[in-house]
């Protein structure tokens, strides 16, 4: 029997348009039967985020990170080719390669067979004695895909590519060029709380007067949130408008940007959990990388500037400051989302309203159940 029942007054309530609609109740946020659901139903049939191009800039790099439960490599191979290959050694199933850096071959550290960063088995010491055909065990290559310079991968070689799937969202952030911006700076962080509770607080701008009245209400204050309608793409997107003080701050924009352009930031995500921001001079990408467990991620929160800044003789001092003021908001975001874990799990929690600024919760909500409902549908 499945753990997800779309026929409930709950879940009906959630597919409401919004003014009337509820959240999705809390055990989609909580029950460990219904993620696992969700990780085979929707999470493997879907684009999931690995890198961005500027984390494989040469050739012969490569970027190991676990999702779902998956050990996968990201590589740039000599020739320059990107492959998203699975980490699990052919032989006795070891992860190969740890963290990222650069690499001719990655080499199995248990009886170190050695693979092209193609997955090409290149090496395998000491098997002369017994009939076997290296061929056989490259490594398993899944299907990826660039999208303004960040990787996403897919377990499902059937569905839709990720690109004509964003048309409208390519035009509104094109002027970002996202695939030429360098990563200026990251920090990894763990969390306790599920995927979902994280990505609603990432994309809505309603808790800022609360909770970030320091920072980002003194920048792009909840009052100038404008989310917008995403015509049935599969994203978020708000519009966060500058208060003149920040304006006056912003003194390199990025040079695409149009007049317009730069009296903006914006948050966003597609869906399920690629968390992007951009703020006229920079972008942050938060990195969610859910685990087996409902209550257990891995996050990275990655900055990106034009590549033009990094050669900035203050350069160093840049980055500190960026960094020291995402990871504030990020440390109070954590506090919330940590609270609003633990209220899920109790007996009186109960699906709940959401406001205007909120739009982003719904979307979500409503592409996981369109989701959830076509899959059915083929299965
Ligand atoms: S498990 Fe990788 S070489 Fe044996
Ligand atoms: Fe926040």
């Amino acid at each position: 029997m499945s753990a997800i029942e779309l026929d409930t007054p709950a879940v009906q309530a959630a597919r409401q348009p919004m003014v009337t609609a509820s959240t999705l109740p809390p055990a989609w946020y909580t029950d460990q039967d219904i993620y696992d659901e969700i990780v085979e139903d929707v999470f493997r049939h879907s684009w999931i985020p690995l890198a961005h191009v500027s984390q494989l800039a040469k050739p012969s790099t490569y970027v190991a990170l676990d999702l779902i439960g998956e050990p996968l490599v990201v590589t740039r191979d000599r020739g320059g080719d990107i492959h998203v290959l699975s980490n699990v050694c052919r032989h006795r199933w070891a992860t190969i390669a740890e963290g990222s850096g650069e690499a001719k071959a990655l080499q199995c550290p248990y009886h170190l067979w050695t693979y092209g960063l193609d997955g090409r088995l290149a090496g395998a010491p000491l098997m002369t004695e017994v009939e076997f055909d290296k061929s056989t065990c490259s490594l398993p290559e899944y299907r990826h895909e660039i999208w303004n310079g960040f990787i996403f991968m897919t377990f499902d070689e059937t569905i839709e590519p990720l690109s004509p799937q964003l048309v409208e969202l390519e035009s509104i952030v094109k002027n970002w060029r996202l695939s030429e911006l360098v990563v200026s700076s990251a920090v990894s962080e763990t969390a306790n709380w599920s995927w979902n509770v994280m990505v609603d607080n990432w994309a809505e701008n309603y808790h800022v007067k609360s909770v970030h009245p320091e920072s980002l209400e003194m920048m792009t204050p909840a009052s100038l949130t404008a989310p917008i309608e995403n015509h049935g793409e599969p994203w978020c997107y708000a519009r966060l408008g500058h208060t003149s003080d920040y304006q006056e701050t912003i003194e390199a924009a990025i040079s695409t940007l149009d007049e317009e352009q730069r009296t903006y930031s914006a948050v966003g995500t597609i869906f399920p959990f690629f968390c992007f921001f951009t703020f006229p001079d920079m972008a942050a990408w938060l990195q969610v990388k859910p685990t087996k467990n409902v209550g257990e991620l891995n996050l990275e929160l990655m900055l990106f500037v034009e590549p033009e800044v990094m050669s900035d003789p203050d350069i160093d001092a840049i980055v500190a400051e960026q960094m020291d003021f995402a990871r504030g908001i990020f440390v109070e975001d954590a506090e919330m989302c940590r609270r609003a874990f633990a209220g899920l799990h109790s007996a009186d929690a109960a699906s709940s309203r959401l406001s205007h600024l909120e739009l982003s919760v719904w979307q979500a909500q409503n592409w996981l159940l369109d989701m959830i409902e076509s899959r059915r549908h083929q299965d």
